[in-house]
C-alpha cells in the first residue's frame, strides 16, 4: 500500500516538473539506465535513500551490505523506491591518523548528498563509532524524514571459557605483555578471540553507546539497537525499518520532531545507566548543534552524574553484546529509569509513538546483565565535568573507577575525592610510546601522567590515547593505573578513569600547553577542579614565552582534509564540529519547491 503523502514530495522537483521538461527528462533518463521505469519515477512514490556505510574497508558496518536487501524489501512493500549510495567509510580501527578526523568529512559529504539528490527520506545505516554521529548529524542538518538502522554488535568473544570483549581485551593484553605473561603471538590470538563474527565492538564502547543513544534519542525502532549483527532478528528489523521510513514520509516525521532537547537529556541519562563512552558527550554536542538544540557540557553532570550504572557490560562490568540484547536492551533500561521519573516520556520517536509508550512496563529478562534501579552496579555513575587553570572543560567517567584506583587516590580521610602529584607530560602518543618504559623519565606511583597535542587540531581528529598504561616496572609492582589527564580522547572500550577531552587543547593554547614535567597538579572531584599549582603570574609568563616562540607546536598536516579541518574545527566540549556549519539548519525546507 502506498501511503498518501501530506505534502508534495521533494523528489518531484527532479522527476515530475512540467515547468522544466528539459531537466526532468535528463533526470529521468539516467535513473532509468539501470532498469527503473519512467512510470515508477513519476508514480509519486517516495524515493528513499539508503545511506550505506558498509564496505570491505569498514568491517564493523560491512553487514549492512546484506541488511540493505531486507531494507529494500521493506521499502518496496510499503510503497517506496530505494536508492542506495555509499557514505565515506570510517573504520575506527583502520583509519590513520584517526577515525575522528573523518566524522566531519562524512557528515559534510552526506549533507551534500541528502540535499542535492532526489531523496524524500533516508535510512541511516549506523554502527562503528563515528558512523553513527556522522549520519545523524547530516540528517539533522538536512532534516528530511530519517530513521537509523544499527548493524548490531558482534557475537560475544570467548577465550579459555571467559568472555573477551572488543578493545577491552587489548588493554588487558597490553598489561599481560608488559608483565611478560604472553608473547606477541599470544597477544594477537587473545585480541582476535574478541571478534568472532560480523558486527561492531561487542563491549559498551563508543559503538554500542552511540547505537543505544540513537535509540534513546528516538531515531531507531524500539528494541533494535542491541540486536547482534548475525541474529535473524537483525534481518527482521531491517525489513521493519524499511517499511517504517515510507510511512514516515507520509507523516512528515522529521529529525526535528524527534531530537528535541528533552530527547538529548534522555540520552544523557541513558548514557550513565549503560556506562556509556566518553566519546558520547562530543558526538551529542555536535548533533545538538546541527539540530539547533541547546546542550551544554555541564548538562552531562547536572542530568547524568547521579544516575546509577545498571548495565553490566565491559569495560565497566562483565558481560557483552549478546547478553545485553537478551536482557532487554535499551527499552529495559529506559523502563527502569522511567519508573524513577528520570525520562521525558513524551518525546516522539521514529515509530510514531513516544518513548514512554514504547518502553513503559518493559521487563528486564536477566538481572545479572541489566540491574533493577534499586540494585545498581554503582551509584552516581555518570560523568563529572572538571575545569580549572589547565582547561575550561574535561570529563571523567566515574563508572570505571576501580577499587584499586579509589583506594589509592580518592580515599584520603582528610581530603576525600581529591589528590595531588607531580606531572609527567607527554607531547602526543609517539612521545609517550618512546619514553613510557624509560626509567629516567622517573614515573612513580605518585605521578599524574599528561597527554597533550592529542586534540582535534593537534592530532587531527583527536587521538584515543589518554588512557596510558603505567610503565612496565610499575605494573610488575602491582600498580595498574595512574591518573591520566589529556586533551585527547580515549576508546569507549577502555576502563581507565582518565580526565579527558580537555578543551581547549594545547594546540589551541589551552592551559595544557603551559604545564611542565615536575609541576604539581591538584584534582578535586568534589569541587570539579583540575589545577596546576603554580601562580597566575608564572602561568602568564609561560604563555608569553610560548606565544613568542610561535605557540604550541604540533606535526604538519599530511593531507588536504587534515589542513582544512584543522583550520575550522572547534573544541571537543562543543562537539568538535566544523565551526560555521551549524548555521545551515533544516535545509531541505529551503529547496524552493514549485
Ligand atoms: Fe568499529 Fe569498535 S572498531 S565499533
Ligand atoms: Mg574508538
Amino acid at each position: 500500500m502506498t501511503a498518501t503523502p501530506t505534502k508534495k514530495l521533494r523528489s518531484r522537483a527532479w522527476f515530475d516538473n512540467p515547468e522544466n521538461i528539459d531537466m526532468t527528462a535528463l533526470y529521468i533518463e539516467r535513473y532509468m539506465n539501470f532498469g527503473l521505469s519512467q512510470a515508477e519515477l513519476q508514480s509519486g512514490k517516495p524515493i528513499i535513500g539508503i545511506a550505506q556505510t558498509g564496505s570491505d574497508l569498514s568491517p564493523c558496518n560491512r553487514h549492512h551490505l546484506v541488511l540493505a536487501e531486507r531494507l529494500r524489501e521493506g521499502i518496496r512493500e510499503a510503497g517506496g523506491i530505494a536508492l542506495e549510495f555509499p557514505v565515506h567509510p570510517i573504520q575506527e580501527t583502520g583509519k590513520r591518523p584517526t577515525a575522528g578526523l573523518d566524522r566531519n568529512l562524512a557528515y559534510m559529504a552526506l549533507v551534500e548528498v541528502l540535499y542535492g539528490y532526489p531523496l524524500d527520506a533516508v535510512v541511516l545505516t549506523i554502527g562503528c563509532d563515528k558512523t553513527t554521529p556522522a549520519c545523524l548529524m547530516a540528517a539533522a542538518t538536512v532534516n528530511i524524514p530519517a530513521i537509523a538502522l544499527s548493524v548490531g554488535p558482534m557475537l560475544n568473544g570467548w577465550h579459555k571459557g571467559e568472555r573477551t570483549g572488543s578493545g577491552t581485551i587489548v588493554w588487558k593484553a597490553r598489561q599481560m605483555l608488559a608483565a611478560g605473561e604472553i608473547d606477541n603471538a599470544g597477544f594477537i590470538k587473545l585480541v582476535a578471540s574478541s571478534a568472532p563474527s560480523t558486527g561492531y565492538c561487542n563491549t559498551m564502547g563508543t559503538a554500542t553507546t552511540m547505537n543505544s543513544l540513537a535509540e534513546a534519542l528516538g531515531m531507531q525502532l524500539p528494541g533494535s539497537a542491541a540486536i547482534p549483527a548475525p541474529y535473524r532478528d537483525r534481518q527482521e528489523v531491517a525489513y521493519e525499518t524499511g517499511k517504517r521510513i515510507v510511512e514516515m514520509v507520509a507523516e512528515d516525521l522529521k529529525p526535528s520532531d524527534v531530537m528535541t532537547r528533552e530527547a538529548f537529556l534522555n540520552a544523557i541519562v541513558v548514557n550513565s545507566a549503560i556506562g556509556g563512552s566518553t566519546n558520547a558527550p562530543i558526538h551529542l554536542a555536535a548533533l545538538a548543534r546541527h539540530m539547533g538544540v541547546d546542550l551544554d557540557i555541564r548538562d552531562w553532570q547536572e542530568h547524568g552524574h547521579k544516575v546509577p550504572l545498571l548495565v553490566n557490560l565491559q569495560p565497566a562490568g562483565e558481560y557483552l553484546g549478546e547478553d545485553y540484547y537478551r536482557a532487554g536492551g535499551v527499552p529495559a533500561v529506559v523502563s527502569q529509569l522511567m519508573d524513577q521519573g528520570l525520562i521525558h516520556e513524551d518525546v516522539m520517536t521514529v515509530n510514531g509513538k513516544t518513548i514512554g509508550e514504547n518502553c513503559r512496563g518493559v521487563e528486564i529478562e536477566d538481572e545479572k546483565v541489566i540491574r533493577p534501579f534499586n540494585q545498581p552496579l554503582k551509584e552516581e555513575a555518570g560523568f563529572i565535568v572538571l575545569s580549572g587553570n589547565l582547561f575550561d572543560a574535561a570529563i571523567m567517567k566515574t563508572s570505571v573507577i576501580s577499587e584499586e584506583f579509589r583506594e589509592r587516590y580518592l580515599s584520603n580521610p582528610s581530603d576525600p575525592n581529591a589528590f595531588e602529584g607531580p606531572a609527567v607530560v607527554f607531547d602526543g602518543p609517539e612521545d609517550y610510546h618512546h619514553r613510557i618504559d624509560d626509567p629516567s623519565v622517573n614515573i612513580t606511583a605518585e605521578t599524574l601522567m599528561f597527554m597533550r597535542g592529542a586534540g582535534p587540531i593537534g592530532y587531527p581528529g583527536a587521538a584515543e590515547v589518554v588512557n596510558m598504561r603505567p610503565p612496565a616496572y610499575l605494573i610488575r609492582e602491582g600498580i595498574h593505573a595512574l591518573p591520566c589527564i589529556g586533551d585527547g580522547r580515549q576508546s569507549g572500550t577502555s576502563g581507565s578513569p582518565s580526565i579527558l577531552n580537555a578543551s581547549p587543547e594545547a594546540a589551541a593554547m589551552g592551559g595544557l600547553a603551559l604545564i611542565q614535567t615536575g609541576d604539581r597538579v591538584r584534582i578535586d572531584l568534589n569541587k570539579g577542579t583540575a589545577d596546576v599549582l603554580i601562580s597566575d603570574e608564572e602561568l602568564a609568563e609561560r604563555r608569553r614565552k610560548l606565544e613568542a616562540a610561535g605557540g604550541y607546536s604540533y606535526p604538519a598536516s599530511q593531507t588536504p582534509w587534515q589542513e582544512i579541518q584543522r583550520s575550522v574545527v572547534g573544541q571537543m566540549n562543543t562537539g568538535a564540529i566544523l565551526e560555521g556549519a551549524e548555521k545551515y539548519q533544516r535545509i531541505a525546507q529551503t529547496m524552493g519547491l514549485p
